[in-house]
């Protein structure tokens, strides 16, 4: 008698969860039986609402030619660009298939059955599933106010503890660590955790507000900071991050990774994209304003928010998955995030100033039908 194919399996696979993404436009079209998926507002996944850096575009119609060969394996122009940009060496830089891909090497090199991790309760929940994969336990902090609890999850470390995961900002929260109190963190870590400082939406946020994690790396702390090409620079479709981090960590990542990891239109597109700082000024425009007319929004309809840094914002709703299907039926879509703890909310990615108006609109509908 042949096996069930699951009897096969590592039981701790069995067990393990499938993330839920974003719905994309076109299941929602088909389940839902509307003809034009255009019509469909897609506010689930934190994209960038005005598209791909258009020097990236480009590149990417130059790179097409190319595309008969391989990439190259070492990602070494676009290493080399961001070396330039932010000032490390290259070797402190290993480029991903999205950061998504990094932190599961980062499970990969550094977990394992007997280890920890910690996290807060609210961060984003990769980290729980990559600990999970590994066979690792998660000690998973609460939040206070929506926050990471710095000094709570200093104290949650152990002997045990390998990686610590801090989202910076977080995701579904849309908020940021005091930079003074990450600061005293980085102070106190002790030297047996190597710290995960998830940066990918750092973007976002004026320089003047971006905290200078890469100053732990030139000093050769056991940090990791994690940058992503998917949001800010709107090539999540490309699936493009990297890592910076000391090069004996670089080294670890490039060993469990697989050998042409990131495609050569990403590469193409990214490097350029790095260049293109007025996509960014653009993005971070659009991103001030539209969380501007959301929250005003939110207010008008009598609706708690927590005010976010970045494009996305938590709305309380009550019942947070029903309104979340609800509003399909309003062709938007946005997330449930009863997942990480807060059914009563969902999470809106902040839209064009056009798509802004269409949510609020539906929500309203929405909420009187279900108030
Ligand atoms: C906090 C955070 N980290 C990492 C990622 C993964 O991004 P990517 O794999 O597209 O680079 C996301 C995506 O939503 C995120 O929100």
């Amino acid at each position: 008698m042949s096996k069930n194919i699951h009897e096969l399996a590592h039981p701790w696979v069995r067990s393990l969860t499938v993330y839920e993404p974003g719905r994309p436009i076109e299941e929602v079209a088909r389940e839902l039986g509307f003809a034009d998926a255009e019509e469909i507002i897609k506010l689930a996944s934190n994209e960038n609402a005005i598209g791909p850096a258009p020097k990236a575009v480009a590149a990417m119609r130059r790179a097409v030619r190319q595309m008969h060969l391989y990439p190259d394996g070492g990602a070494f122009y676009l290493r080399r660009a961001l070396a330039k940009k932010l000032g490390v060496e290259m070797d402190q830089i290993m480029v991903g298939h999205g950061s998504n891909e990094i932190l599961a090497l980062l499970g990969q090199a550094f977990l394992g059955p007997d280890t920890e991790i910690v996290m807060a309760q609210g961060a984003f929940i990769v980290y729980r599933l990559v600990a999970d994969a590994f066979r690792a336990r998660t000690i998973a902090v609460p939040m206070q106010q929506f926050t990471h609890d710095l000094e709570a999850m200093l104290a949650a470390i152990t002997p045990q503890t390998k990686l610590v995961f801090i989202a910076n900002p977080n995701n579904p929260t849309g908020t940021v660590v005091d930079n003074a109190a990450l600061e005293r963190f980085m102070d106190q870590v002790p030297p047996h955790v190597a710290v995960v400082l998830d940066e990918a939406y750092i973007e976002l946020l004026p320089p003047a507000r971006q905290p200078d994690t890469l100053r732990y790396v030139r000093e050769g702390r056991h940090v990791f900071v994690l940058r992503t090409f998917s949001k800010t620079y709107g090539l999540a479709g490309l699936r493009v991050g990297y890592a910076v981090g000391p090069r004996a960590g670089v080294e670890l990542l490039n060993k469990v990774r697989q050998p042409f990891n990131v495609n050569a239109m990403a590469l193409a597109a990214a490097e350029a994209a790095l260049a293109d700082e007025a996509h960014v000024a653009r993005t971070r425009r659009m991103v001030a304003a539209g969380l501007r007319q959301l929250e005003r929004g939110c207010a008008r309809l009598g609706l708690a928010f927590v005010p976010s840094v970045v494009n996305f914002m938590l709305v309380k709703v009550g019942r947070g998955r029903q309104v979340c299907k609800a509003l399909e039926r309003e062709k938007v879509i946005v997330r449930p995030v009863d997942g990480y703890g807060l059914p009563e909310y969902i999470r809106v990615t902040v839209g064009t100033r056009a798509e802004n108006t269409h949510f609020l609109k539906a929500l309203e509908k929405v909420m009187k039908e279900n108030g």
